[in-house]
Order: C-alpha cells, then structure tokens, then sequence
C-alpha cells in the first residue's frame, strides 16, 4: 500500500490544522451597517435575514455586540428618504451618515469607522452622481460632489472612506479635498474594480437605492471584462487609494486573484448582498449545512483578499471565538 506525503498529512484534525495554508482571522472582517432616520428601530430587510436597519438610538447596543466579537470596523450605509436631483442629502452636516459617524464615535472613539461615499441613496432618480440633459451621469461634476461628501465623512469623524460610485478620477478629487483641508491622515478605501452585477438586488432594497431609470452599466464595470479591472485598479492606485476592491467577491475569484498578483496594497472584496442571501437561504432551508459559509469566505481569501466585506462577519467572528473551525 501506498500513501502519499498529502494523504499523510490529512489524517488528523490536528495535522490538518496545523499545515493549512489559509485562515479566516478576526482581524480581516468588515461588517456593513444600514442606518435609518426614527427612533428605535430595528427592522430586518426582508431580502437578508438576520440583516438590520437601525436608527441612531439603537447603535449603542450593536456597536458594543460587534466590539465583544472582536471585529473592529464596520462600513455605513446611510438609508435616506430625503432625495433631491443633485443627492444634496449625501453632504449634509445633519445627515444620516455624518450623525451616525458622530454617534459611533461618541460610544467608542477607538472603533474604526469607514464610510461608504455615493450619491445613489440620496438622489431622486436613483443614480449614483449628478444626471445631464441626456440622461447619462455627469462624470466630472459628480466627482466634485464625492470630494464633498468624503470631506463630510471626516469631519464627522470617519477613519477612512470608501467610494462606491465608479466616476473616472473620484479618488484624485477626493485626496486632494481631503488633503486641502488637513485629512492627510484619513484613508481612502476603493471600490476600484466594481461590476454592474445583479447581486446587488437585496442591497437596493435595503438601501432603498435602486435607478429610477435604466441601469449602472455606463459607469460600473461590464462583468465580460477582466483586463479593465486592472487598468481600473491601476487608476485608483496613481491616484491615491490606500486599499483598493473588487466587488462583488464570488463570481469575480479571478479578479481578486489578479488584483493580488497586480499590487501590493491590500486588496479587499465585498461579499454582497446577493451573495450573502444565497447562501443565507440555502443554510436556512437546509440545503447546505453552515460550513459552506467558511468554506466560502476561504474561498475569497485564497483568490487573494486580505479583507473582506461580509454579512457574515458577525456570524463567522462568533464561529472563530467558539474554534468552531479547527
Ligand atoms: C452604492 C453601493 C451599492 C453597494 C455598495 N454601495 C449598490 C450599487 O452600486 O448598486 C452594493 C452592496 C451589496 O450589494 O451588498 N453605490
Ligand atoms: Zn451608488
């Protein structure tokens, strides 16, 4: 009989655990966090179970939960009902998001706090920058509009920022905004290589975010392309970004790898919502048993990713305390 060196080293939970080649640590989990206007609400959306909107009263308790399972940052979404042509919402001293920043940092000054910066949750018709005569979004007017609201993230107390919108040259206007007005220290995390994707669906619904009219494809990525996620990456990177992404995660492992192999900033990709849903209801419903959420988020982390963006992170830094995994 004979037995390789591998099938050797497979033969204990010990040795197996002892030679593996990736991890899933704490310390590499992002967990998003929609915030709403009112007053004690914590309402599941319908699309993510076990995923919450809360109002601002409700965040002390969350954030203190999050903190206990060791995760250290979070990533906001504010959900907004005031909309206006120009998303005038986004950059509001009062908005959502910048009372939410100043609230968290009131709980606990030493949690990390990163902002998604966009304009789709705060304009009217949907989209995520300022719309021209012809209908398509106007690329250079809506990045001066991103600079601001970034600026309006730190000044409420947001350790780094993180564009979502896909506008050629955003990361540019918004280092040197936030340079200008002496943020030098506040990084900027972005969605470089961000593709028009149908699994942002339960996100829109959460976000209440979906376009009024057509659809994201002229500014987000077309999901046939995988040289222009480089030159996309190459882009951000020139112009300043500190960590750059690729989202979605599962049906992009090809793009997390060739970003990894690209640079040696961190990369991080976003698990999104339709991903999360998937697996969430196949678990559930008993179709897949739990462990193919950590068997997925090694999946992420063995394209590449040093950080991940995951619903999940609660649930999987509550697995990591219990050695669930070893
Ligand atoms: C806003 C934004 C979206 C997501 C993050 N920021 C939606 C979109 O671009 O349509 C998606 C996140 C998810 O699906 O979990 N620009
Ligand atoms: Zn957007």
């Amino acid at each position: 009989m004979k037995t390789t060196r591998m099938r050797r080293l497979r033969n204990s939970k010990a040795i197996r655990s002892m030679v593996k080649e990736f991890d899933i640590s704490v310390d590499d989990l992002i967990y998003p966090i929609f915030v709403v206007e009112g007053q004690g609400i914590k309402s599941e959306i319908p699309s993510m179970p076990d995923v919450f909107h809360y109002s601002l009263d409700m965040l002390e308790e969350e954030i203190k939960e999050i903190k206990d399972l060791g995760i250290k940052s979070i990533i906001l979404f504010g959900v907004s009902d005031e909309k206006d042509e120009m998303g005038s919402g986004a950059y509001s001293e009062n908005g959502i998001v910048q009372r939410a920043v100043r609230k968290i940092k009131e709980i606990d000054k030493t949690f990390f706090v990163i902002t998604d910066v966009c304009m789709c949750q705060y304009t009217s018709h949907g989209h995520c920058g300022v719309i021209d005569d012809e209908g398509y979004v106007n690329n250079d007017e809506t990045i001066k509009h991103l600079a601001e609201v970034a600026l309006s993230h730190v000044v409420a107390g947001a350790d780094m920022v993180a564009p979502s919108d896909m506008m050629d040259f955003r990361v540019d206007s918004i280092r040197k905004k936030l340079d200008e007005n002496g943020y030098e220290n506040k990084s900027i995390m972005s969605y470089s290589a961000k593709y028009a994707s149908s699994y942002y669906g339960p996100f829109r619904d959460a976000a209440h975010s979906a376009p009024g009219f057509g659809d994201r494809k002229t500014y987000q990525m077309d999901y046939r392309n995988r040289r222009e996620a480089l030159r996309e990456v190459e882009l951000d990177i020139s112009e300043g970004a500190d960590i750059v992404m690729v989202k979605p995660a599962l049906a992009y492992l090809d793009i997390i790898r060739d970003v990894r192999n690209y640079t040696n900033l961190p990369v991080a990709a976003y698990n999104v919502s339709g991903e999360y849903s998937m697996l969430k209801l196949a678990i559930d419903n008993g179709i897949l048993g739990e462990e193919a959420i950590y068997e997925t988020m090694i999946s992420i982390k063995r394209a590449g990713a040093d950080l991940i963006i995951t619903y999940f992170a609660k649930y999987l830094a509550k697995k990591l305390k219990e050695s669930f995994y070893e």
